[in-house]
């Protein structure tokens, strides 16, 4: 089998690529650098070029408050881009695997959210999101659109956009106050076993729409207690909430996904944040010693 990654220089990407060589897959890497999804001829004649059997997209523009200012440009990635790519996929007859998110839901549902409930995305970023999501279901019969939430892989320590779990740590071996909600409620998302589990839904399901949260409902602030604690680091942590703590992208309170369907299927569940956490803590020096040494 031959597979392209997309967007391969950030987290996820990096865990595909990774699964996907371990599984004797031919893999080729592309990251922002070397392919602009924006850019629908050049999508297409990378295709034409790879003539991949699967295309993997984690590329995406991820700046949730910032995308407020620019809608545009959000629209663009994350919309058109995905378009192009579904055009792309087709053309070659490629299997798409396409990656969403947990705000393409208002959060005023009280339990996980469900792949048959209704989308309502409070933000640009949101919509921009849904809008990729219905453009991979509208131009790529043989695609794979898997919503995730927060996640955060080992080469979060070292892209753009970085991880919570990166923050926190920063924040408390610099010594600075961290405040952190305790009414947003999620399910973090580990990128290694989203990886393996990505590919095998690739293998083994039907087409279609999936939820892949990381399994356990928490709250940021709870999630940042289990960082230190896992981390053994001591911080000044404070919780705050939704009336402090103002944004200018409008987040869903309670958006964890429900993991039921890909249950059903039989693929293994994701692991606890506690044990995901102490293999993330693990890996990235791992990860740190590799990109450093093919840099
Ligand atoms: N991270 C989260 O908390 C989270 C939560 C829910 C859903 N998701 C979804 O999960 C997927 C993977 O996210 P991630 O955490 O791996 O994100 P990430 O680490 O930010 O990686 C995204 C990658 O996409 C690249 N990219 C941005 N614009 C591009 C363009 N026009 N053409 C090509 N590449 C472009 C970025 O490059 P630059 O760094 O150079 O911009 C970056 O390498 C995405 O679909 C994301 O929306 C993520």
């Amino acid at each position: 089998m031959r597979a392209v990654v997309l967007g391969a220089g950030g987290q996820l990407g990096f865990e595909l690529t990774a699964e996907l060589r371990k599984r004797g897959v031919h893999v080729l890497a592309v990251t922002r650098r070397q392919l602009d999804i924006t850019e629908p001829s050049a999508v297409e004649a990378l295709f034409h070029r790879h003539q991949p059997d699967w295309v993997l997209n984690a590329a995406a523009y991820n700046l949730v408050d910032k995308a407020e200012r620019e809608p545009e440009l959000a629209y663009r990635v994350n919309a058109l881009g995905v378009r192009n790519i579904a055009v792309a996929a087709s053309g070659v007859g490629a299997t798409l695997v396409h990656y969403s998110t947990d705000h393409v839901f208002d959060g005023e549902k009280q339990t996980p959210y469900e792949e048959e409930d209704l989308p309502s995305p409070p933000s640009a970023y949101g919509i921009s999101k849904l809008a990729g999501e219905y453009y991979a279901h509208a131009y790529c019969d043989k695609r794979f659109v898997i919503r995730v939430a927060g996640v955060f892989g080992p080469a979060g320590q070292f892209t753009n956009r970085s991880n919570f779990p990166e923050l926190v740590l920063r924040k408390a071996r610099a010594k600075e106050p961290l405040r952190v909600v305790e009414d947003f409620f999620a399910t973090p998302t580990y990128a290694v076993p989203l990886a393996a589990r990505s590919v095998d839904l690739l293998e083994k399901a039907p087409f279609g729409l999936y939820h892949l949260g990381g399994g356990e409902t928490v709250s940021w602030y709870q999630y940042a207690l289990k960082i230190l604690e896992a981390a053994q680091l001591e911080a000044d942590i404070q919780p705050t909430n939704h009336r402090e703590y103002v944004t200018p992208a409008r987040r869903p309170r309670h958006s964890s996904l429900s993991n039921k369907k890909i249950e059903e299927l039989g693929l293994p569940p994701m692991p606890t944040l506690d044990e995901a956490l102490a293999d993330y803590l693990h890996r990235r020096d791992t990860v740190r010693s590799a990109i450093e040494t093919k840099a």
